[in-house]
C-alpha cells in the first residue's frame, strides 16, 4: 500500500507475521515528536514492564528526533525505519544491547543491499565508510527490572546530504541498491526485527556477539581522537587520543595513548586520524 503524502509503500500493510519476541507488538505512529520519548512513557506508564518487553514503537515521521549526545536525528518523512525497542533483560546482558542493535543493523543492511558494513564505534553502521544507521540506548530502573529503549535511524530511502553527519557522509539503502526504484519500509523492518530476535536470542541463551561485533569494527587499528562529552555545560570535552588498541569485554573501546597507557572508554565520539595498520 502507498502512502498518501508521500507515495512510499506505507506501514499500513504492516502484517507481517513476526514470530519472535522482538517486535511481537508493533506500535505504528504517523507523526510524532520521537519514539524514544513514545517509548519512555509507555514504559512509565506500564503496570508490569515485563509485559512491554519486545515492543517496537514505529514512526512515519519525527519532529525531535534524537540522536546521541544530544544531537537531533533529521529524516524525511514517511522515508526510512524510524524506532523505538522496548527491552527487559536480565542484568548481565544489558552491556551487550547497544552492540547487539548495531551488529543486527550491520547484518540487515548486509542482506538487503549485498554491501560490507562495517561499525564505527560504538554503533553507528556504515558502509564504504558513510553513515547509514544511528543507535542511541536507554536504560532505567522499574522496581526491580530494568527497562532498556534502543532507538534505531535507518536510512531507507532518503536521499542524505553530504553533510547530514558531522564527521561523516551519510547514504541508505536505496542510494545503495537502485536509486530510481522505492525500497518498501516493511520489507527493511522484517529484516530488521528477524536480526534483532535472532541475536537477541543468542545473548539471553549467554552467547556472546562480541567477536562478530569485533570482526566490524572499523575503529580499531586506526589512530583515534575520542571525546567524552562532560555533564557540566561550561566544562570542555574530555578528549582521549591515540591508536584504538581493541575492545575488552564489555566492549570499551581500549586506546593506547602516546605516553603507552592503555586506556578503556565507555563512551564518547570517535573521529579517526589515519589507518596505522595494526592486524
Ligand atoms: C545517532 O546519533 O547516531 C543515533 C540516532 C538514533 C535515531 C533514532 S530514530 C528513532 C529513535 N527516535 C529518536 O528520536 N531517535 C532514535
Amino acid at each position: 500500500m502507498l502512502d498518501n503524502t508521500t507515495g512510499m509503500p506505507s506501514f499500513d500493510s504492516l502484517q507481517t507475521p513476526f514470530r519472535g519476541r522482538i517486535g511481537r507488538s508493533i506500535v505504528h505512529i504517523r507523526k510524532t515528536s520521537s519514539t524514544m520519548q513514545d517509548a519512555r512513557e509507555l514504559v512509565k506508564l506500564a503496570e508490569d514492564i515485563v509485559e512491554l518487553h519486545g515492543t517496537v514503537i514505529i514512526a512515519d515521521q519525527q519532529t525531535r528526533g534524537r540522536g546521541r549526545f544530544g544531537r537531533s536525528w533529521d529524516s524525511t518523512p514517511g522515508k526510512d525505519i524510524l524506532l523505538s525497542l522496548i527491552v527487559c533483560p536480565r542484568p548481565s546482558i544489558t552491556p551487550q544491547l547497544t552492540i547487539m542493535a548495531s551488529l543486527a543493523a550491520a547484518l540487515g543492511v548486509e542482506a538487503l543491499t549485498d554491501s560490507a558494513a562495517t561499525i564505527k564505534w560504538p554503533n553507528d553502521v556504515l558502509v564504504d565508510g558513510r553513515k547509514i544507521c544511528g543507535v542511541i540506548a536507554e536504560g532505567s530502573m522499574i522496581g526491580e527490572n530494568f527497562a532498556g529503549i534502543l532507538g534505531i535511524g535507518l536510512n531507507v530511502n532518503s536521499r542524505p546530504a553530504k553533510d547530514a553527519y558531522r564527521t561523516y557522509q551519510a547514504t541508505s539503502i536505496r542510494e545503495l541498491t537502485n536509486p530510481n526504484q522505492a525500497i518498501n519500509r516493511v520489507d527493511v523492518l522484517s529484516v530488521l526485527l528477524a536480526k534483532l530476535n535472532e541475536l537477541y536470542t543468542a545473548i539471553d541463551k549467554g552467547e556472546s556477539i562480541m567477536p562478530e561485533w569485533r570482526d566490524r569494527l572499523a575503529t580499531i587499528g586506526s589512530q583515534v581522537a575520542v571525546s567524552i562529552p562532560t555533564q557540566n555545560e561550561n566544562a570542555d570535552d574530555e578528549v582521549i587520543s591515540g591508536i584504538a588498541e581493541d575492545i575488552d569485554e564489555f566492549g570499551r573501546l581500549l586506546i593506547r595513548e602516546s605516553g603507552g597507557t592503555l586506556r578503556a572508554v565507555a563512551s564518547g565520539e570517535v573521529t579517526t586520524r589515519t589507518h596505522s595498520h595494526i592486524p
